[in-house]
């Protein structure tokens, strides 16, 4: 590599010369765009932290799902705000419950073809505390048990399944839940259902926003008795593997900007599919600097998302994706 002989920069004058050897490339195919769903007709409620997304009653959401399929966005993630909450997460596997709503909506409706039908498997949106799973309280103290927790998983899964899910995705971080959706899901007859598993997801002042959108923050204590610590690199491969061994078709990594080298690293290890999650804490910090106009909101989106397939995800999801399926026209 001796100069002058070697100029890297002889590559980089034009933009068809930086065209022909770009490594990294971005597709609308492979962007997954979130929705959180709500009851009634014509909600369009914005989320105060993050501008451009919205709480959507079904019918509004099926003209946001339209757009997203005109755009080739690869599928839609749907949350769901019950009606009702309690203890048992009741709306969560109800066949009536305001995510199986939408998909048999979504699923009806031709023009979405296209467009993949994720759901995120976890209670924290049906229980009244706001916790991933059931809870058991004696006192201050307070546990979230796994195995009782599990079992409602599995049967969240298997009812979306039944509603239409083309994928389910479970995001609780209980132990054994992969296993147990994979019984479930089998039992019920919908082998062909992949599971997109959040297998090292971990604890996230980043998820902030979301909880505003999802209305599932706690209601007492906090996610790290079941979401995984931020300082283990190690420990986020054994839940990989783990997830792995259970059945899991695809990963998900998430967060997405603040794990690149998680990413990386699950990406050299394991062959499945994975995808990462750009969460609402991202999208919500590269907007406010976009409001101040503190940064260039096309460029710094573009580099966001690039940052994370060259970090080795397959797909990502993210609150950008229609804005970033624009750019890639
Ligand atoms: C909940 C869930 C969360 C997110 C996705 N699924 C929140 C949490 O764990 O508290 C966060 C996504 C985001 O911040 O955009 N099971």
């Amino acid at each position: 590599m001796n100069f002058p002989a070697t100029r890297l920069r002889r590559l980089r004058r034009t933009e068809a010369m930086r065209s022909l050897v770009r490594e990294t490339h971005l597709h609308p195919s492979a962007l997954v765009y979130p929705l959180f769903l709500c009851p009634g007709e014509g909600v369009r409620k914005e989320i105060t932290s993050m501008p451009g997304v919205f709480n959507l009653s079904v019918d509004e959401a099926l003209k946001e799902a339209e757009e997203c399929a005109a755009l080739g966005i690869g599928g839609l993630l749907l949350f769901g705000l019950p009606a009702e909450k309690d203890e048992q997460a009741s709306g969560a596997w109800a066949d009536d419950g305001i995510v199986q709503t939408a998909v048999r909506a979504m699923k009806r409706n031709r023009k979405l073809d296209s467009l993949l039908q994720i759901t995120d498997v976890c209670v924290c949106e049906y229980t009244s505390h706001g916790h991933c799973g059931i809870v058991t309280r004696d006192g201050d103290h307070f546990e979230v048990e796994n195995d009782s927790s599990v079992a409602l998983l599995a049967k969240t899964a298997a009812s979306q399944a039944a509603a239409g899910a083309d994928i389910v995705a479970p995001s609780d971080m209980m132990d054994g839940r992969v296993a147990a959706i994979r019984e479930a899901l089998d039992a019920g007859g919908f082998h062909q259902t992949p599971i997109l598993s959040y297998a090292s997801k971990f604890s996230s002042a980043f998820y902030g926003p979301f909880r505003e959108a999802a209305d599932s923050a706690p209601q007492f204590g906090d996610r790290r008795g079941y979401q995984m610590d931020g300082a283990n690199m190690r420990e986020a491969m054994r839940e990989i593997e783990q997830d792995v061994a259970e059945g899991a078709d695809m990963l998900m990594m998430k967060p997405a900007m603040p794990y690149l080298d998680v990413i990386r690293a699950a990406r050299e290890r394991f062959d499945l599919p994975m995808g990462a999650y750009q969460v609402s804490g991202e999208y919500a910090m590269l907007h406010a600097a976009f409001e101040r106009g503190w940064l260039e909101p096309e460029r710094a989106m573009m580099e966001s998302l690039l940052s994370i397939r060259r970090a080795g995800a397959d797909f990502i999801v993210t609150y950008f994706a229609k804005d970033a399926a624009k750019v890639l026209g």
